[in-house]
């Protein structure tokens, strides 16, 4: 632990050698991980829809060190999804780590009656659509190959009601139940599916959006008192990830700062 409190980047060393798909990793989040798997020897293929934020991380990942790359489909494209993991398939021959971590979309908190079709939508296609879809795009080749890890995204809005838009919170409560189907399914194969489902974590665009009075009084509705960072995501999914995490499946790990305790 750093003396702030942060986690420190720890090494898993059956992680050096391998090779990672990273969906969301042009930023937040998605970005950390992938670096922290990087600086675990990993070869990363970010991905997400804006080439500069991309071009921005394989820039930091390949300070690190050489082989990482980057891919640009739409989460909610199967064709596309396909054409990425063809491609991966093509330079590094297989696949053995897979993080599902892009979602987002267009959404507002509000009452039930007044959420719009257009937003209800646009929440279960960005995060549950889009993460069923990755998986069926990539999980053959992980099962082919003979097992892997597969780590998927939620929130702690898809674990209990919360004050986040209501499509956001549903779709992510069904990402869990899909991780736990596909765990189910793919465990006879050696591949683990485990979901992680982070409170509020400080990205610049979270940030962008947050005060530092705001930020100050969400802090303090969490047991640990303060926001939580890509880093403390990034240790949890590398964890996922490694051996360590050998026999756990079809888990979700709430990465909450004590805000939620199942
Ligand atoms: N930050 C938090 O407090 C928090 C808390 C709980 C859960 N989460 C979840 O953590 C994940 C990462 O969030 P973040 O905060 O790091 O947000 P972010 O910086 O906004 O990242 C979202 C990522 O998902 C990608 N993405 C979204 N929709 C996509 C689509 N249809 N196709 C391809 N890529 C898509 C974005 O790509 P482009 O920008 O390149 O289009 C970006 O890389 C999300 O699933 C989010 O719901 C975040």
């Amino acid at each position: 632990m750093s003396s702030a409190g942060m986690p420190s980047i720890p090494t898993y060393p059956e992680l050096a050698g391998k090779t990672a798909f990273v969906t969301g990793g042009s930023g937040g989040i998605g970005a950390e991980t992938a670096r922290w798997l990087a600086r675990n020897g990993v070869r990363v293929t970010v991905a997400g829809r804006d080439q500069a934020r991309l071009d921005a991380v394989v820039q930091s990942l390949n300070a690190i060190s050489d082989g990482h790359a980057a891919a640009r489909p739409d989460c909610t494209n199967l064709a596309e999804l396909e054409a990425a993991h063809g491609e991966l398939m093509r330079r590094e021959g297989r696949l053995d780590i897979l993080v599902a971590f892009a979602g987002g979309g267009v959404s507002r908190p509000g009452p039930l009656e007044d959420v719009t079709e257009t937003e209800w939508r646009s929440s279960l296609d960005n995060n549950l659509t889009a993460t069923f879809l990755t998986l069926k795009a990539f999980v053959a080749s992980l099962k082919r190959d003979g097992g892997g890890a597969v780590i998927t995204m939620a929130s702690t809005a898809g674990r209990a009601p919360s004050q986040a838009p209501l499509g956001y919170g549903v779709a992510k409560a069904g990402v869990i139940m899909l991780t736990r189907q596909a765990a189910q399914d793919l465990g006879p194969f050696g591949v683990r599916v485990n979901c992680i489902a982070p409170s509020a974590i400080l990205t610049d665009r979270t940030a962008a959006h947050m005060s530092a009075a705001v930020q100050e009084q969400v802090a303090l509705t969490h047991p640990i008192r303060r926001l939580g960072s890509p880093a403390d995501v990034a240790a949890a999914a590398l964890f996922l990830a490694s051996d360590s995490a050998g026999w756990i499946t079809g888990a979700t790990l709430d990465v909450a700062g004590g805000r939620l305790m199942h």
